[in-house]
């Protein structure tokens, strides 16, 4: 590969993005874990207003589930977030705020796989570890005419291998980036700017013109829909609010749903349960899109008449938009 040619590229034409201002490798990690699963402008904002109110592993590590869980309100995928608190922590405990320097050490922090350890490591170090992830597999499935199923893991070991030789013959903190940055603006999974491309001279997909059959990537199966009536439950100057308990946005609040399509089955299971609320609004059609499911919700607003056994927390008026929900529900209008 042409990796002088890839370096100078990337140092004359890379974004001027926040977190390319530093070497400190918690920022770093901040950064990596924010742009997993989310673009790059959406995670800006997020990024600068996180490293102002937790400079230090340490601020972080003192943080709370809920506190946290606001701050990256929006992002999705929160799991990620409850495993950097939890990392926080060891790293303040057992290696004294110090972020460690070792692939073994940063690698078995919770949250952290072997790409955001090679990104630590190759960014943050400069140290030799390949860091592969989605832009990277586009760029060397198409630069090496590889044609497997990249959701397959043994197919992405092979570049994963190619991607650490590489690496071994550069800078790797400009070479990991360089592949990044190039995935991200140059080679775009549609209209790739191959004319502008250091690669291009001995990319495969280019000389035969086949940039759009790579990478290869099996079908995933349908997204399955799940139809909840969603319900908005008054009571003096407040709603309620339950904090979940499922794997799926687990610590998030939300209005409390039950899976069912009719909301006269859900006034009369929750009868059972002693509850009894009064309807006070037509039905109204809200449905988000997951990575693997839709919700199809019909929400109401009701009045509690009668309180019964539930899990749902009381929240006051002026606190409701300082609970961390997942957008599923923020985005519903509570009008009144
Ligand atoms: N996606 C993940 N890490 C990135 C980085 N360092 N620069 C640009 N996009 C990225
Ligand atoms: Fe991607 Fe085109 Fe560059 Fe090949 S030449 S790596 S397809 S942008």
């Amino acid at each position: 590969m042409d990796i002088k040619k890839l370096e100078a590229w990337y140092l004359k034409n890379h974004r001027k993005l926040s977190f390319r201002d530093t070497l400190n490798p918690y920022y770093i990690w901040v950064s990596e874990i924010m742009l997993q699963q989310t673009q790059v402008e959406a995670v800006l904002p997020y990024f600068n207003k996180f490293i102002q109110k937790y400079p230090t592993v340490e601020d972080l590590s003192k943080t709370t589930e809920d506190i946290l869980h606001k701050d990256v309100e929006g992002l999705g995928y929160y799991r990620r977030f409850r495993n950097m608190l939890k990392a926080a922590i060891i790293i303040t405990e057992k290696h004294h705020g110090k972020f460690p320097e070792t692939y073994q050490e940063v690698i078995d922090l919770p949250g952290i796989g072997k790409y955001t350890a090679g990104a630590i490591l190759s960014i943050a170090y400069n140290k030799p570890y390949s860091a592969l992830d989605g832009n990277v597999i586009r760029v060397l499935s198409r630069y090496l005419g590889n044609d497997q199923d990249m959701r397959i893991e043994k197919n992405k070991r092979v570049l994963d291998q190619a991607n650490q030789s590489y690496i071994e013959q550069s800078t790797p903190r400009i070479y990991t980036q360089a592949m990044m940055e190039l995935g991200a603006t140059v080679c775009r999974p549609k209209n790739p700017k191959c004319e502008q491309c250091p690669l291009a001279e001995h990319c495969f997909a280019y000389n035969n013109n086949s940039t759009e059959q790579y990478p290869v990537l099996s079908k995933l199966k349908d997204k399955t829909e799940i139809e909840y009536v969603t319900l908005i439950i008054h009571d003096f100057d407040g709603i309620y609010l339950r904090k979940r308990t499922e794997d799926l946005l687990f610590g998030m609040y939300e209005y409390p749903q039950y899976e069912s399509s009719s909301i006269q089955q859900v006034l009369t299971s929750l009868e059972d349960q002693g509850i009894m609320l009064d309807i006070i609004s037509d039905e109204e059609s809200y449905k988000h899109v997951f990575t693997h499911m839709i919700w199809m919700m019909k929400v109401y607003h009701a009045r509690l008449i009668k309180k019964g056994v539930n899990d749902w927390q009381f929240i006051h008026e002026s606190e409701i938009n300082h609970v961390p929900m997942a957008i599923a529900h923020r985005k519903i209008i509570i009008k009144l």
